[in-house]
């Protein structure tokens, strides 16, 4: 009989401190940068963000999410076989923010836990290769995971780029099963674009050699950005033999309202089967679809049974997309 993975539980975490535009334009004031609530909510739909507290960890984060999603799928922390974390703003350089949630988590199992590393598309990487570990039979109860601190890594005197991320953490538990949950994905990646999104910084004989802050050039960013996703979809639904009107939900990274209602358009999906959480979250990288899946499922929006399509896009650049049955 054929092996699948299905997600049996998911969860969240968002920290406390949640910073309004009118409050974050007033801090950047302060510094002589110049924005306002009106730019950004039209330019992008972001009303709010969470920032961390400065001595807060993505495995902190990650710790809070995972523990939701253990409960929501009725699992002990031992019954994890595989851990893996999509970051880009990981606790060290090394090792991995897998490990060190795994040893947060108490478990003490020996299983294998990584990091991935695709940026905004890293929870869709992510959850791919779990999916793939499951059916293969490497594991059986997976905890996968997207965890970011992105304010560690922006630019306050950058007003194009530090209005637009949050710090947040989402989480689910795969397990296998005898009947399909995940059915299909998709992924990509186009090193030639390097130069577009990202922290150019690296660390060099004890010291950071280059820009350790995020660059991005949003316009080609967003350019590039509604072409992939469009094609990414219908190429998951492709080998999944469904069509769009069989997507119930699709749940988008979160990074710009006008990116997902494009890709909704082109999706012929209204509105209302888009989880939008982006006003509240910000882009939140790597977190921000499992944060939108699991708002949209503890909001009773999806239900079991339905069909949801996840993708993503990011720094790489990557892009890619995920079916499955809830
Ligand atoms: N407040 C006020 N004005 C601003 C701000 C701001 N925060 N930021 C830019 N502006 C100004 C610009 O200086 C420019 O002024 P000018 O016309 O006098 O030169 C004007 O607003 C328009 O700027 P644009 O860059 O043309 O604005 P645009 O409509 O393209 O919106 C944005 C910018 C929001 C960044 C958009 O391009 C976007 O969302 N791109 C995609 C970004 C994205 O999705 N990134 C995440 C990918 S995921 C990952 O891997 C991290």
């Amino acid at each position: 009989m054929r092996r699948y993975s299905r997600i049996a539980g998911t969860g969240s975490y968002l920290p406390p401190r949640r910073v309004t535009n009118d409050e974050l334009a007033a801090e950047l004031a302060r510094r002589g940068v110049e924005t306002s609530d009106e730019w950004i909510v039209e330019r992008t739909g972001i009303h709010a963000r969470h920032f961390a507290a400065p001595e807060v960890t993505s495995s902190d984060l990650a710790l809070q999410a995972a523990r939701q999603a253990l409960e929501a799928a009725g699992c002990a922390a031992q019954d994890i076989d595989l851990i893996v974390v999509a970051t880009s703003t990981p606790d060290m350089v090394f090792p991995s923010t897998a490990t060190i949630l795994q040893h947060k988590l108490g478990v003490s199992n020996g299983c294998p836990a990584f990091d991935v590393q695709a940026v905004c598309s890293g929870f869709v990487y992510a959850l791919t290769v779990a999916d793939a570990m499951v059916q293969t039979g490497a594991a059986r109860c997976a905890l996968v995971v997207g965890a970011e601190v992105f304010s560690r890594i922006l630019d306050f005197s950058d007003r194009t780029t530090c209005v637009l991320f949050g710090d947040g953490a989402g989480a689910v538990v795969l397990k296998a099963s005898d009947t399909p949950g995940i059915l299909a994905s998709d992924l990509h990646a186009d090193g030639q674009h390097v130069g577009l999104l990202c922290v150019p910084g690296h660390v060099s004989g004890g010291a950071i050699l280059g820009d350790p802050l995020l660059k991005m050039d949003g316009q080609a960013v967003f350019k590039l950005a509604v072409g992939v996703l469009e094609k990414t979809a219908h190429a998951t639904l492709q080998k999944a033999g469904m069509s769009e009107s069989e997507v119930d939900w699709l749940v988008p990274h979160q990074a710009n309202i006008r990116i997902m209602q494009s890709t909704a358009r082109r999706l012929h999906l209204p509105m209302d089967r888009v989880v939008v959480t982006v006003g509240e979250h910000g882009n939140t990288s790597a977190a921000s679809i499992p944060l939108a899946l699991d708002h949209a499922v503890r909001a009773g929006q999806i239900k079991p049974g339905q069909n949801v399509l996840l993708e993503g896009v990011g720094g790489g650049f990557t892009w890619g997309s995920l079916l499955l049955k809830m």
